[in-house]
């Protein structure tokens, strides 16, 4: 099966850096990294850039509040973000920062293409404005009555109770989030990206893109209500890139973030000569983009990048694949139950993976939402990942090494049965191809569960007992521990320590998905250990009460 050793290139969304990760960044987090994981495994050339988004207006006045510079926040959490994705085994090939050198240079040169090929006109807009703090309020700085439906204390551009969407100049008695007064009108030139002349552009990229159908669906709505053009600027004062030629307005952090995917993997070219910059970006580029996302900033990712690329010269993503929204026992996450959990308290009680199984346990390609249920999820991990994979190692590893001072035996008893696992393989990678995890997840079980049942047929712990078949448990425990190694290689993308402890302890270097075709044998074995204990429902329970405890309640 010799195949083309493809270039791809991976991001997942840019976390903000005004809080901390949590169990619902992590659905896209691990989403992506078992992906990559499962490319590189397959010899492919894939590489895996993110970067912390820092610029806007929440990250300023969270700066102003705490009394530090939005860049020391910021760093500060880029720091702790960089832990919490490393002891979850995301492993970036680079990750990077919006506020950087690289990014703005790419913001400021892809700016000045569109601008000079007349994608950019300056218009005068009015905006809701708060003169005791000297600021112009972005809609969600706003509150009031909705105009709708006379719910109290809506924001400003949509009621969250009867789902009117409105402008704040609309919402009855308004007030500036910030100091409580009354905001006033103010005119401010901002500057616009002519995003309604994309269209035809936009869905001839559409129909290369193979997106998902219901992504689909969602574009079309968004043309039938005709594509407006985008307001790319901010006044000052704003955290972020000052517009060149001005002297107080700032481009809009959803313009300089995207770029930051580029600017993260300018970073990694600049430092690392085996990468280049060109042979992914030119718009003749044979290289894959992939951009992983949530349905929340589908707009930014389907409509204004690619149209913000196009417009200044360079290649457009392969594809955007967009994911649900994680729910928690069945409801949003909620600081007041306990279930907004954050990575660093889960990584505090949980081993990481069984939350990568779990979620790769239930992760599909569509844009359905994903349920943590923490029953579930105990019952799931303990009875597939310990109960089934983990186990078949376990039962004949100890014969092994006891009986057989650590060696396997020169041959299978069962190659047939052995064929069955390595042909699952091809089925197995396009289900990861493919993003269909879950689907891949209950391959790797029904085959686990044909080890099982293999070992159950032949009893070696009664074998072992009986004189003239204690020799045959070899063969036996060398097929068990084949079977459970070609699993492991397949799992491998999904729980990569586990992987890496099992394929030491069967004394390997290193795998790749091909390796699993062939069988090890007639080698010298080390003592086996536990590759993983089951979950224990006092750490989850104490988990959710330390999540409940930390926070502020405030849903
Ligand atoms: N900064 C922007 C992305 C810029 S990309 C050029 C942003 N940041 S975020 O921190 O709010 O979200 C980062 C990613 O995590 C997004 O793709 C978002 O959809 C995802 N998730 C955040 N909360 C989530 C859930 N509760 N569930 C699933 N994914 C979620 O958006
Ligand atoms: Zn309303």
């Amino acid at each position: 099966m010799p195949q083309k050793r493809r270039k791809i290139l991976v991001t997942s969304a840019l976390p903000y850096a005004n809080g901390s990760i949590h169990m619902g960044h992590l659905v896209e987090y691990l989403q992506t990294d078992i992906w990559v994981r499962f490319q590189k495994l397959r010899g492919h050339d894939c590489t895996y850039v993110c970067a912390s988004d820092v610029h806007g207006t929440p990250i300023m006045l969270k700066a102003r509040e705490l009394g530090v510079t939005p860049e020391s926040l910021t760093e500060k959490l880029s720091a702790e973000f960089v832990k919490d994705f490393h002891d979850f085994g995301v492993d970036f090939d680079n990750y990077h920062t919006t506020h950087s050198a690289e990014n703005e240079e790419l913001v400021g040169s892809i700016y000045a293409t569109l601008h000079d090929s007349g994608d950019i006109y300056t218009r005068t807009i009015e905006q809701a404005y708060d003169e005791q703090e000297g600021m112009f309020l972005p809609d969600r700085f706003v509150r009031g009555k909705c105009p709708r439906c006379n719910s109290e204390d809506q924001y400003g551009d949509a009621c969250e109770v009867c789902g009117a969407t409105y402008s704040p100049a609309d919402l009855i008695d308004a007030v500036s989030v910030l100091s409580g007064t009354t905001p006033v009108k103010r005119e401010s030139v901002h500057y616009f990206f002519k995003l309604s002349e994309y269209e035809t552009r936009l869905r001839a990229w559409i129909s290369d893109a193979k997106l998902n159908k219901n992504v689909l669906a969602k574009l079309e709505e968004w043309f039938e209500a005709g594509l407006r053009d985008w307001d790319i600027s901010r006044d000052e004062p704003y955290f972020g890139f000052k517009i060149p030629g001005t002297d107080d307005k700032y481009f809009y952090v959803w313009l300089d973030a995207p770029i930051g995917y580029m600017a993260s993997f300018k970073n990694l070219c600049d430092r690392d000569d085996r990468f280049d910059f060109d042979e992914y970006w030119n718009v003749d580029s044979d290289a894959e983009v992939y951009h992983f996302i949530g349905k929340d900033i589908m707009y930014f990712h389907t409509l204004f990048w690619p149209a913000v690329l196009q417009g200044a010269g360079y290649r457009q993503p392969t594809s955007v694949f967009t994911h649900g929204f994680l729910t928690v026992n069945g409801k949003k996450m909620s600081k007041s139950r306990g279930t907004f959990i954050n990575a660093r308290t889960y990584l505090d009680n949980l081993d990481p993976s069984y939350l990568r199984y779990y979620y790769a346990a239930k992760l599909g390609p569509t844009i359905d939402d994903i349920d943590l249920n923490l029953e579930d999820f105990m019952a799931r991990v303990n009875s597939d990942l310990v109960g089934k994979l983990i186990n078949i190692a376990s039962r004949c590893a100890g014969f092994i090494s006891k009986r057989f001072d650590g060696r396997l035996a020169d041959s299978l008893p069962d190659t047939k049965l052995f064929s069955e696992f390595s042909n699952a393989g091809e089925t197995i990678a396009a289900q990861y191809e493919r993003r269909e995890y879950s689907k891949a997840m209950r391959s790797i079980m029904a085959l686990a569960d044909k080890a099982n049942r293999y070992i159950d047929d032949n009893k070696p712990w009664l074998m072992i007992k009986d004189a003239d078949k204690a020799a045959d448990v070899q063969f036996v425990c060398t097929q068990g521990l084949n079977m459970f190694r070609s699993l492991m290689i397949y799992l491998s993308p999904v729980v990569p320590r586990i992987a890496q402890d099992a394929r030491e302890y069967l004394n390997e270097e290193s795998w790749q998905w091909q390796d699993s075709a062939a069988p090890l044998l007639g080698v010298q074995l080390p003592e086996f250990k536990p590759l993983l204990t089951r979950v224990d429902a006092d750490n989850v329970q104490r988990m959710v009460d330390q999540s409940r405890n930390s926070m502020p309640v405030q849903d």
